[in-house]
C-alpha cells in the first residue's frame, strides 16, 4: 500500500473536478487505464465480458460517479437500460450481472430530493436487470453514504431480494453490518475500502483492516446469505475459501488485477466474479487504482515516459 501521505493525496485527486476533465481528455493516458478499463461503448465492454464468462462471472460497471447533474443521472439510467438489454439478448445474463454507484444515479445531486431520485432510478435499474434474468449490486462509496445506499438496498430489496450489498472492512462499523446483511438468500460484498475516511470511523492501519475484514468474513459465512469475497489479498482469499468450504460464496476481482489468479482459482472450482468498469468517466476509478499499489503508479509513470 502506498505510505498514507501519498494515498490521502491521490485519493483526494481523485475527487477533483479540474483535474478529473483534465485527464479525461487526454487520450495520452488511454493505453495505460485500458489495463483497469474495458473500453468505453457497450461493444467493448460486452466483448471483454464474453471473453471472461469462458471460466469467469462479471459484474459491469458503467463508470459516472459523483454526478451533480439531473439530466447525467438519468442519462446513467439509460446507459444500464442499454447494457443490460443488450446482455440479454447475447446470452450473457446472468453469469453478467451490472455493479452501480448511487453516486452516479443521484444520490450526490443537490438538494432534498436527491436520495428518493437515486432511489426511484435504481429501482429502474433492478427493473431492467430483472426483465433479462439478473443481478444488481450497489457499490458503496465513502462513509457519508453509508448508511443512505444501506437503506436504499433495504428499499430496492422488498421487491428484489436479489440486490447485493457492499460493506467495507475499514470501516468500524461494519462488523454490526454485517450482522444486520448475514440473513437468508443476502448477498454481500465485503472489501477494505477504495476511500480515505477519518480515524473516527475508520481503522487506519492496514493490519487493523485485515484484522476486521476476518472478524466480517466469519459473520457473513456463519450466516445465511452469498458471501461475496472481494480482494486481491491472498492470505485473505486463502481465508475465505477455508471458512468458506462447505457454503456457497464468491471471490470477486477487478479487471486488470491478478488475472492469472483469477483463473486458477476459477480453474480450482471456486466462483470467481470480475469487476469490469467501462464508459468516458474513468477518471475517479482508475486514480483509486493507482493509490491502492505504488507499482500501479511507477506503471502509469513508464508508460508515460515511454511514449
Ligand atoms: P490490498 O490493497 O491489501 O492488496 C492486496 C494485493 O492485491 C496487493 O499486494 C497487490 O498484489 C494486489 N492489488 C490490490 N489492488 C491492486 C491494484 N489496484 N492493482 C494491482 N494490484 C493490486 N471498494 C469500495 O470502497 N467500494 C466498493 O463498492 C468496492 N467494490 C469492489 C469490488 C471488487 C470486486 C473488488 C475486488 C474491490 C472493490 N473495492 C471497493 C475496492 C476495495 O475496497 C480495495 O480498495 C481493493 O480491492 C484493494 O484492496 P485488496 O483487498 O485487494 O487488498
Amino acid at each position: 500500500m502506498l505510505r498514507s501521505a501519498q494515498r490521502t493525496a491521490l485519493l483526494a485527486a481523485s475527487r477533483s473536478g479540474a483535474l478529473r476533465t483534465l485527464a479525461e481528455n487526454t487520450a495520452l493516458l488511454r493505453p495505460v487505464v485500458d489495463r483497469f478499463v474495458a473500453g468505453t461503448t457497450v461493444d467493448e465492454v460486452v466483448a471483454v465480458a464474453r471473453d471472461l464468462t469462458a471460466d469467469r462471472c462479471v459484474t459491469v460497471d458503467h463508470l459516472g460517479e459523483d454526478t451533480t447533474d439531473r439530466a447525467r443521472a438519468a442519462a446513467n439510467v439509460d446507459a444500464y437500460r442499454t447494457l443490460l438489454r443488450r446482455l440479454g439478448d447475447d446470452g450473457l445474463a446472468p453469469r453478467v450481472e451490472v455493479s452501480v454507484k448511487l453516486s452516479a444515479l443521484g444520490q450526490a445531486l443537490p438538494g432534498v430530493d436527491a436520495e428518493k431520485i437515486a432511489l426511484d432510478h435504481a429501482r429502474q435499474v433492478c427493473e431492467a436487470a430483472h426483465a433479462v434474468g439478473t443481478t444488481v449490486t450497489v457499490d458503496m462509496e465513502d462513509h457519508t453514504t453509508t448508511d443512505s445506499t444501506l437503506g436504499i438496498v433495504r428499499d430496492l430489496r422488498v421487491d428484489h431480494p436479489w440486490v447485493g450489498a457492499v460493506v467495507q472492512a475499514g470501516l468500524r462499523r461494519t462488523e454490526g453490518d454485517c450482522r444486520d446483511l448475514a440473513g437468508p438468500g443476502s448477498r454481500v460484498r465485503l472489501c477494505k475500502g477504495a476511500y480515505d475516511e477519518p480515524a473516527s470511523v475508520a481503522f487506519r492501519h492496514r493490519h487493523e483492516v485485515d484484522l476486521s475484514y476476518v472478524r466480517c468474513l466469519r459473520i457473513l459465512m456463519d450466516g445465511d446469505g452469498l458471501p461475496m469475497v472481494a480482494t486481491h489479498d491472498p492470505v485473505l482469499i486463502d481465508i475465505a475459501r477455508h471458512l468458506g468450504r462447505d457454503r456457497p460464496h464468491e471471490i470477486q476481482m477487478l479487471h486488470g488485477v491478478r488475472p492469472r489468479e483469477q483463473q486458477a482459482l476459477a480453474a480450482a472450482g471456486e466462483t470467481v466474479r470480475v469487476y469490469l468498469p467501462y464508459g468516458t468517466e474513468w477518471y475517479g476509478y482508475f486514480v483509486r487504482r493507482l493509490a491502492e499499489r505504488p507499482a500501479n503508479l511507477a506503471f502509469f509513470a513508464r508508460s508515460l515516459l515511454t511514449r
